[in-house]
């Protein structure tokens, strides 16, 4: 086994280990993938002021999200079919977070449902719905999260629409996958990843058939995506949301500082800036550069999260510092899921852990909670380069 000291490494193993068309759902971004580029490469337009000769001894990076413990504040977001990235993976994944104190949350287009991963995980996870017409399958899904005792629904309102990513229409991507010859030939150098897949029963969206009206089997399921999505969603309806569900709610997907206050006004706990990985609207502002302006315009009355771009334990620090409360990594771990599976995770949350707590420390902190803008150098047009 390769030494793994970053991201990076995981990333190279992943690539060997999983087919290509899961691969690519990973990697892309959508059309010209200029906003998924921009949510990592913003981070670097920001510096770390450094500081020496300060106690750096028994440091903690512990913090709360949503008034939950954590061990770091970075969550697992969700990310959809983690099950064919690595057999039953939505479960090996939330068993990572698990041992290490940080949230899971569940992707509604998840190949494990939200009863598998309750029943092989013993603390609460959080469960990501996305906007549905479907007004009793959404209640149904909030039912079944409490029933598993998930501790956060975190809906997505970016998503009334897919953003085109041309790799998954030319891969032919679905779950479980087409059979045609390209990919045959693929999956067949995944040796590893095949034996899992067979020796699981976990190969189509288990939250939805079976659950969803008119999805008896898999083959219904491509019916009911092109129709489920509600391409008429407003804040009225996200107000109806937040009535089906009682328990903390955090909506992912704000941009912009207007959505931010719309948040705020339906009640919201937290809001996840985010632009989906840059897999949505392409050209959108990057998570990082949108944040000082959420921030402003929330004033502290609901917490900021922030997901989109986020490689390392120094880009959660930058995160952090400019005032998030917590963050969330998607790729980053699911490299780790496709190149080792649980460990993989671990790995993953490792590396980020460690980095986030050397460089908190070499900026002259000891405790995530106190870090804050000081230690920061930012551009003076950072955040209104473009207006
Ligand atoms: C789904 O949310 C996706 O980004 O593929």
């Amino acid at each position: 086994m390769p030494v793994i000291t970053e991201i990076a490494d995981l990333k190279r193993i992943y690539r060997r280990r999983v087919p290509r068309m899961f691969f690519d759902y990973t990697e892309s971004g959508s059309w010209t993938e200029q906003t998924f580029r921009a949510n990592s490469s913003d981070f670097n337009d920001i510096l770390l002021r450094q500081r020496v000769a300060i106690d750096m001894a028994g440091r903690s990076t512990a913090s709360q999200m949503i008034g939950q413990d954590v061990a770091m504040p970075v969550a697992l977001a969700p990310v959809g079919l983690t099950g064919m990235q690595c057999a039953d993976g939505e479960i090996k994944a939330a068993r990572a977070a698990e041992s290490f104190g940080v949230p899971y949350t569940l992707s509604t287009m998840s190949i494990c449902s939200i009863e598998d991963v309750a029943e092989n995980t013993s603390k609460p996870f959080w469960l990501q719905v996305y906007t549905l017409k479907d007004d009793d399958f959404m209640q149904r899904l909030f039912d079944r999260a409490k029933a598993a005792k998930c501790s956060a629904a975190v809906i997505t309102v970016d998503l009334q629409m897919l953003g085109q990513r041309h790799k998954d229409i030319k891969n032919g991507l679905s779950a479980p996958p087409k059979l045609t010859a390209r990919s045959v030939a693929n999956m067949a150098t995944k040796v590893q990843w095949g034996l899992g897949m067979l020796g699981t029963k976990r190969r189509f969206f288990g939250n939805i058939v079976g659950h969803a009206h008119g999805v008896k089997d898999p083959s219904d399921l491509a019916v009911w995506t092109n129709e489920a999505f509600d391409v008429s969603l407003d804040w009225d309806r996200i107000r109806q949301f937040r009535r089906m569900w009682d328990g903390p709610l955090i909506i992912k997907g704000i941009i912009d500082a207007r959505d931010a206050v719309q948040a705020l006004n339906v009640g919201a706990d937290a809001i996840i800036v985010s632009n989906h990985g840059g897999r949505q609207l392409d050209g959108a502002l990057s998570s990082i550069r949108a944040l000082p302006a959420i921030l402003d315009a929330v004033g502290g009355k609901i917490e900021v999260h922030l997901d989109s771009g986020i490689r390392s334990g120094q880009d959660v620090l930058k995160a952090l510092a400019m005032g998030a409360t917590g963050t969330y990594i998607g790729r980053a771990y699911i490299y780790g899921l496709g190149a080792m599976g649980e460990a993989g995770v671990t790995r993953a949350l490792e590396v980020i852990h460690k980095e986030l707590d050397v460089s908190m420390a070499f900026c002259g902190h000891r405790d995530i909670r106190k870090v804050d803008r000081d230690i920061l150098m930012i551009p003076k047009d950072f955040s209104d380069r473009w207006q």
